[in-house]
This record gives C-alpha cells, structure tokens and sequence, in this order.
C-alpha cells in the first residue's frame, strides 16, 4: 500500500512547521553525521529518493553534482521543494520510488533520506536502485530505526504524571505494516529487522561502508524541544554502501 501522507493538508501543515522542515539540514539531528558519509559530489549524476523539500537535492548541486533527480510522492512536498531548491540542474519527479524505472547506469550517487520506511519491500526498491547506479556508485540513506519502528505506535510509556518512563519495543521480529503515530496523525510505516537492511544490501551486491545510528547534535539537544530524549534509544539508522 503506497500512503500518500504528505498530500493531506492536515498533516502537511503539522510537517511543514518542525524545525528541520524551516531551517533545512541544519536542524535536522542526524544531518551532522549524514553528511559525513556522503561521497564527493563532484561530477555526479545523483538521484535523491524520496526527496521532500529538496533539501540533500541542493546540498548535492551547492557540492558539484552534475545532475539532480529528486523522486517524491507529493506534489506538495515538490511544490516546496520547486521554491527552496531551485536549480537548472534538479529535475523533480512526481511518483512513487516504488515505480521507479531508470535506464541502467544513470547515477553515479543515490541517497535517501527517512523515506525507505514507508516503503513495504527494501529487497524489490534495491533491485531497482542497483540497476540504475553505475558500479562502483554509493547508495547512502538513512531510515527510521527498526527499534524505534518494531512496536508501531512510536511513542514513550508514560507515568501518570506524563514523564516518560522508556521507549516500547515489541513484535521486532515481525516485519510488516504499521500504524504509527506521527505528528499526532497516523501513517502508515513499514517495519523491517536490521538484519533485513543489511542483508539485503550485501545479497543485492553492495558493500556496506558504513553504519551510524546517529544521536543528536550537541546544539540541537539545548534549542529543539525533546531532542534531549533522543539520547535514550535510536530514532534513526544510516548506511552507506558501495555497488560492487
Ligand atoms: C520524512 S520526509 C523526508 C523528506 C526528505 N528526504 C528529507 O529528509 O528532508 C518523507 C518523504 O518521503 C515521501 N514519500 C513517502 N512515501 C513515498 C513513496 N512511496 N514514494 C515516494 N516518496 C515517498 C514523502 O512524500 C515525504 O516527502
């Protein structure tokens, strides 16, 4: 099931107003260390999954990429992302990555950014990823952590008092659809073992180069509101890898 969750004026709106939605990269938590496992985009022809505001679209071009595709869902989320992340050299496109059907060898880098948990298959969208990137191309991306996914309902246990008592984890080995709670709406997410985001990588032909499961900036933890409790268990896992 593709959820178009980004579309809906409700929850645009409640998306368009957290922080990494005004500022950008900077006050997204885990960009600090996303950043540095992103290859040289000098030269490259890099396609962005799922691309939102265009956000890594622009950081791509302001660090040399030759070509940009950023692929989303929403056409509200690209409208935006037309304003914020102009370029000659970005082409947005409207549809699922699940559709997706590039010519082989058509990028040299594919990121994706918080995206491949709305996605029901990482086996089928790898299948397509490496047959567009060239070899020896990065694949880097980052995804909601599969503890923090595991239970659905994305939120704390609570004491009477409202103080959070510690995060639920719960039917992990049960990989599949849920109904989280986001922003106080529900969206439909995907739950996948990290066996299941690291053996899939080496099985499709990747090497993996790097893992992170990321805490947050040392700034962020004073100036965005929670962020301190995201020292308690992890919201998000990056991979970089390297077709072979
Ligand atoms: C959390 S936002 C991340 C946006 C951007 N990558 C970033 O990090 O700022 C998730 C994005 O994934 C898009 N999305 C969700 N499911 C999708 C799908 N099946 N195909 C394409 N885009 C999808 C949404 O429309 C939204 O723009």
């Amino acid at each position: 099931m593709k959820q178009n969750k980004y579309d809906d004026n409700i929850f645009f709106n409640k998306y368009s107003n957290m922080e990494r939605s005004k500022n950008g990269l900077n006050s997204a938590g885990e960009w600090h260390e996303l950043k540095k496992m992103l290859p040289n985009f000098q030269g490259k022809r890099v396609l962005d999954l799922g691309c939102g505001f265009g956000w890594h679209c622009q950081f791509a071009k302001e660090n040399g990429a030759k070509s940009i595709v950023g692929v989303d869902i929403s056409q509200k989320m690209l409208s935006e992302a037309k304003n914020k992340a102009k370029s000659e050299y970005i082409q947005y496109i409207c549809m699922p990555i699940e559709d997706i059907d590039f010519p082989v060898n058509s990028f040299d880098v594919v990121i994706s950014s918080l995206v491949l948990h709305y996605i029901q298959s990482f086996e089928d969208i790898l299948k397509k990823i490496s047959k567009c990137l060239s070899n020896g191309g990065d694949f880097v991306f980052s995804v909601e952590h599969p503890i923090f996914t595991a239970k659905g309902l994305q939120d704390w246990y609570y004491d009477n008092n409202g103080n959070r008592l510690h995060w639920p984890v719960d039917q992990y080995f049960t990989e599949g659809i849920r109904k989280a709670s986001f922003l106080g709406e529900e969206v439909i997410k995907y739950h996948k073992t990290l066996t299941t985001y690291l053996n899939s990588l080496i099985k499709s032909g990747f090497e993996i180069t790097g893992i992170v499961e990321p805490e947050p900036a040392e700034n962020l933890l004073y100036t965005v509101p929670g962020m301190m409790d995201e020292l308690r268990r992890p919201m998000m896992l990056l991979v970089s890898a390297r077709k072979k």
